[in-house]
């Protein structure tokens, strides 16, 4: 008789202490599938389910911001590739209503630009797609002093590049992703320089550095971590026909990201600086 009655008090005392417990599994279940701001109450402070309870309402708020962050992402590229779209289909409306119009052909001309710009709009979100999901493209070791020297070489804007380039730059990287990179920085530099665009790699302690400055308006200080965010386009009045998507940086920086480095844009003595650091392999 005496087993049996502490055997039913410490039954009892479980199940009294795993109550809370059970409240905060039950409330857990309601939270998921009803509303996903609703967080768990917080039982008396300090102790373990106290905690618990806590954590999990952080977990749900990084859920909650992602859920934001991925519905703006996703309203911002539809909205992005529809302008394009649209033209299209007028385009081709034109066309089909009067065959015979002698622009027929400008029409078309601008049709393949604005499927152009669709491509390019879609193979960046590809691309930011997969490095998101941490897939580490193939790496090799890659003379960034060389490559930065054959990419300025090939440029044809109005603008001058000049490149100065420390030899011996090697860093672990995937070439295809860090020319996409360095070719990024350079459009925009191109597209707003005055009349000079600066490219310089060189050696600083174990990392590869490369400066990319131009001598245009430059970007605004309050502005500098902006620019990095997808779709982020501070030339607003820019025509969406002409000109990019505002993702440009956004990969730039991803890019970095995987290969372990930075971007970021600095003071600059004109106009913009966008200084990468990568580092270097060993
Ligand atoms: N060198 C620069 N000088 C001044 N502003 C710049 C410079 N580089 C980028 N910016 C500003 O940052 C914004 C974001 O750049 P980002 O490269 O991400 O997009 P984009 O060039 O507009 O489009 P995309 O690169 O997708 O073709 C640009 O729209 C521009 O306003
Ligand atoms: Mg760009």
């Amino acid at each position: 008789v005496v087993v049996a009655v502490a055997g039913w008090g410490a039954w009892a005392a479980a199940g009294r202490a795993l109550r809370p417990v059970r409240r905060l599994d039950a409330e857990l279940a309601e939270i998921t599938a009803a509303d996903p701001r609703r967080r768990l109450a917080v039982p008396d402070p300090g102790n373990e389910t106290a905690r618990l309870a806590r954590r999990v309402n952080g977990v749900l708020d990084r859920l909650e911001r992602s859920t934001v962050h991925r519905r703006r992402f996703i309203a911002d590229a539809s909205h992005e590739l529809r302008t394009p779209l649209t033209g299209l289909r007028a385009q081709i409306e034109l066309a089909l209503a009067d065959p015979a119009d002698p622009e027929l052909v400008d029409t078309l001309r601008r049709s393949l630009r604005d499927s152009e710009r669709l491509h390019r709009i879609v193979d960046d979100l590809l691309a930011l797609a997969r490095l998101d999901s941490g897939a580490t493209p193939d790496r090799e070791p890659v003379d960034l002093a060389a490559l930065v020297e054959a990419e300025v070489a090939r440029r044809t804007a109005p603008v001058r590049v000049h490149a100065k380039a420390e030899p011996g730059l090697t860093v672990e990287a995937n070439r295809f992703e860090v020319t996409r990179l360095l070719l990024n920085l350079l459009d925009n530099a191109e597209r707003h320089a005055n009349g000079l665009v600066e490219v310089e790699a060189r050696q600083e302690g174990d990392s590869a550095i490369v400066e990319v400055r131009d001598d245009g308006p430059g970007i605004p200080h309050a502005d500098r971590d902006r620019v990095f965010e997808r779709f982020t386009r501070l030339d607003a009045a820019r025509s969406r026909s002409e000109g990019g998507s505002g993702l440009g940086l956004a990969l730039a920086r991803q890019i970095a990201a995987v290969h372990g480095g930075t971007l970021r844009a600095a003071d600059g003595a004109l106009g913009a600086r966008l200084v990468l650091s990568l580092p270097l392999a060993r």
